[in-house]
């Protein structure tokens, strides 16, 4: 076969978050793909690198008081960190916030804009005055217009599923200060989808799967939505040109094109450019992503490349979502777990081999099932596979001379079967059916597992030596043969097992070869089995980390809530129109965080001293009070509080009062004012009273 040159990218990981092992699913994946082709002689090149533009990404540095940049350069330091301890091998890794980037974005705007592909259209979007940006859909929380529950966010809810646009919620505000946003209108910059509807109705079905293309055709049976391409300040990303760097370019238009610039920065790191590597016809292009992505990889992007009249990709090649014991991964469960906390407790190859067996070309979930992962590990990969070469090497080289002899003929039949189902393997690997191709493999080591069983060289050792050895000569090159097999998934293990058998890492094609009369190394430990107790401790540190992180979100907010108060009080004091200690909102306040002192100013509160107090006996709650408010002016005020005081124990006290609510007239009388009180209500609640000093009837402001 030809050699092939291929380029394959993964979706570039979003930078402000850590790698989890739901994303390995893509990474590794492609990994074991690109070694696989490069195994065969073939040109594999692996792209990849952080998407590190939008408002989360902004936020959340605003969060840690530093800059965006100075966010992204520590998330790429653990990103290709974790990255490389799961041996994941990158042909080269970079980042969307990068000059390459940056002038590729810039030139397919040029060219949406001359082909006519662009429009602008003003629209009103939300906008947080208090943190002085627009708020997209995420940022955006209030009640579900459908099923009414409370904090859901700007596009969707958790609880019901319902989908709607922020103006649909109710009590909207906004999610990192609580304030109601305003409607503000933008001039939006969008590019017309549309023009492209006919191309993509093509396209789509020839690049990516069946399953994926019926779904994203059904979009197809009315117009395509235009796709606002542009994001107003303040926005972490690339200006668009001509806006005065007043708008700056929606993050989903230069993270694909982060695809194209990284493979610019590799070109150069082999005297080519860009145009030479993506434009070469020559060139198969993949790209590997999550199913949650399809639409933005198979409508938006192959829209761009068309306007910008480059080549699109050969194919979309979509995987389904991560499942750890058939549940979504789960943070309180602990079972949402960091590369960085896998590695602490485990070997990475043992989630590589597991991956490998569960993966296939489809778009289905795969399921991590804890106690499944430990036994195939230790039965399949420790005790049938690792168990071939132990066993074969130790007593070769500990109880015999360390010299390889010949295969028997029994055994020369199992090495000739096992190098014939290397093209069925290959073609499993080819078609990322890696499943299917850990099963033959399994497969190959059963049957060796039964031929040294059945010879039990250990028995012969002394009597017949010769035969002795030349069952354990088939055993290590049976083994040797799995190790090439599973160096795609396994590369740190398979370069182990080239250094006991002296030779240099194993291509495909050194499954042709039989070793015979050679000498060994000393045996070193490949793997060893996993133990539970890793595993639930690596669960149970997740779980810890889950938890105080929402501790320390929620001392934050309360913090923040403290500030925002203080901040307030420190307004009016300085306006001289309010008392500090003013009611202040809490984090649970579904009050504007601000008013107008004219709002302030409506409220007439009094002390008032309670001059009869008596309950009302069909009641629960309910005390009838007559109140002194000053001026020779007693009100009566049917108060709430009957849990919590008893009638005679308020007698005589001065509490604040509000004097011009309006009269209510309730079941046991009117009430003519309120009397304040803290709490939350039944016995938990505290009337107001004033210094010792103060007046009846004295306004309180
Ligand atoms: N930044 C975008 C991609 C831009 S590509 C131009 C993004 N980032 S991500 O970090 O959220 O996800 C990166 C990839 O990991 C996606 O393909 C996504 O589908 C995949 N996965 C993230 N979580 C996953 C699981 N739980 N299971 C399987 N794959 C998952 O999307
Ligand atoms: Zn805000």
């Amino acid at each position: 076969m030809s050699q092939r040159k291929i380029l394959i990218t993964c979706a570039l990981p979003y930078a402000n978050g850590n790698i989890h092992i739901g994303h390995l699913v893509e990474y590794l994946q492609a990994d074991f793909w690109a070694r696989f082709q490069n195994m065969r002689g073939h040109e594999c090149t692996y792209i990849c690198a952080d998407d590190t533009h939008g408002t989360p990404i902004m936020v959340k540095a605003r969060e840690l008081g530093i800059t965006p940049e100075e966010y992204i350069a520590q998330s790429f330091q653990e990103h290709t960190q974790d990255f490389a301890d799961f041996q994941v091998h990158f042909s080269h890794y970079g980042s969307t916030n990068s000059p390459e980037n940056k002038a590729l974005c810039e030139y397919f705007y040029k060219k949406m804009v001359e082909g006519n592909h662009t429009r602008s259209q003003a629209i009103q979007q939300l906008f947080c005055e208090h943190d002085k940006m627009f708020l997209p859909d995420r940022f955006v929380k209030g009640t579900c217009p459908k099923c009414a529950a409370r904090e859901q966010y700007g596009d969707s809810c958790d609880v019901c599923g319902a989908t709607y646009t922020p103006a649909e919620l109710k009590d909207v505000h906004c999610s990192l200060c609580g304030t109601a946003p305003i409607l503000k209108d933008s001039e939006s910059i969008f590019f017309k989808l549309n023009d492209f509807k006919d191309y993509l109705e093509k396209w789509i079905p020839a690049h990516c799967s069946s399953e994926i293309s019926k779904k994203m055709l059904e979009w197809f049976n009315e117009d395509l939505h235009d796709l606002d391409i542009s994001r107003d300040e303040p926005y972490f990303g690339f200006a668009i040109p001509g806006t005065n760097n007043k708008k700056f370019f929606y993050v989903w238009v230069d993270a694909p094109m982060g695809y194209m610039s990284t493979t610019e920065q590799w070109a150069k790191t082999q005297g080519k450019t860009l145009i030479d590597i993506w434009q070469d016809p020559s060139r198969e292009i993949y790209h590997f992503i999550g199913k949650d992505i399809a639409r933005f990889h198979t409508i938006f992007w192959p829209s761009f490349l068309k306007a910008a009249e480059l080549r699109a990709p050969n194919h979309v090649f979509v995987h389904g979502h991560l499942m750890v014991n058939g549940e979504k991964m789960s943070k309180s469960k602990g079972t949402f777990i960091a590369a960085r906390t896998y590695l602490k407790h485990l070997n990475p190859e043992y989630l590589r081999y597991y991956y490998a067996t569960k993966l296939n070309s489809s778009v289905d979930d795969i399921d991590l099932n804890l106690e499944d992962f430990v036994a195939r590990v230790n039965s399949d990969l420790i005790g049938k596979i690792t168990n071939l070469g132990s066993r074969g090497g130790q007593m070769l080289k500990k109880k015999m001379d360390g010299l390889m002899s010949t295969p028997d003929p029994e055994g020369m039949n199992l090495i000739i079967q096992a190098q014939q189902t290397g093209k069925l393997i290959a073609s499993h690997f080819e078609a990322r059916d890696f499943g299917k191709a850990i099963h033959e493999i399994r497969g190959i080591a059963d049957d060796a597992n039964r031929y040294f069983d059945e010879k039990a060289p250990w028995k012969n050792l002394e009597q017949d030596p010769q035969a002795t050895k030349q069952v354990l000569t088939t055993t290590l090159n049976i083994f040797r043969m799995l190790a090439i097999y599973l160096k795609p998934i396994l590369p740190n293990y398979t370069l182990k097992v080239s250094k006991l058998l002296n030779e240099a890492d194993y291509q495909w094609s050194d499954i042709e070869t039989v070793l015979m009369n050679c000498p060994i190394n000393d045996y070193e430990h490949l793997a060893t089995r996993i133990e539970t107790d890793k595993v639930n401790a690596m669960v149970e540190e997740s779980r810890k980390i889950n938890e105080d992180l929402q501790l320390a979100k929620k001392a934050a907010s309360t913090a923040d809530n403290q500030t925002q108060a203080s901040n307030k009080n420190k307004t009016a004091a300085a306006t001289g129109n309010a008392k500090s200690g003013a009611a202040t909102p809490t984090a649970s306040s579904d009050k504007p965080a601000e008013i107008d002192f004219s709002d302030f100013e409506k409220v007439e509160l009094r002390i008032g001293q309670v001059i009869e107090a008596e309950e009302i006996k069909e009641a629960d709650k309910l005390l009838k009070l007559k109140v002194d408010i000053g001026g020779g002016q007693v009100r009566q005020i049917i108060a709430g509080i009957k849990a919590a005081y008893k009638a005679e124990d308020l007698l005589g006290r001065k509490l604040l009062v509000c004097v011009n609510l309006k009269p209510r007239k309730m079941k046991f009388g009117i009430s003519e004012g309120m009397v304040l009180a803290a709490g939350n209500g039944g016995s938990d609640l505290f009337v107001l009273a004033a210094d010792e000093g103060a007046q009846v009837g004295q306004r309180v402001k």
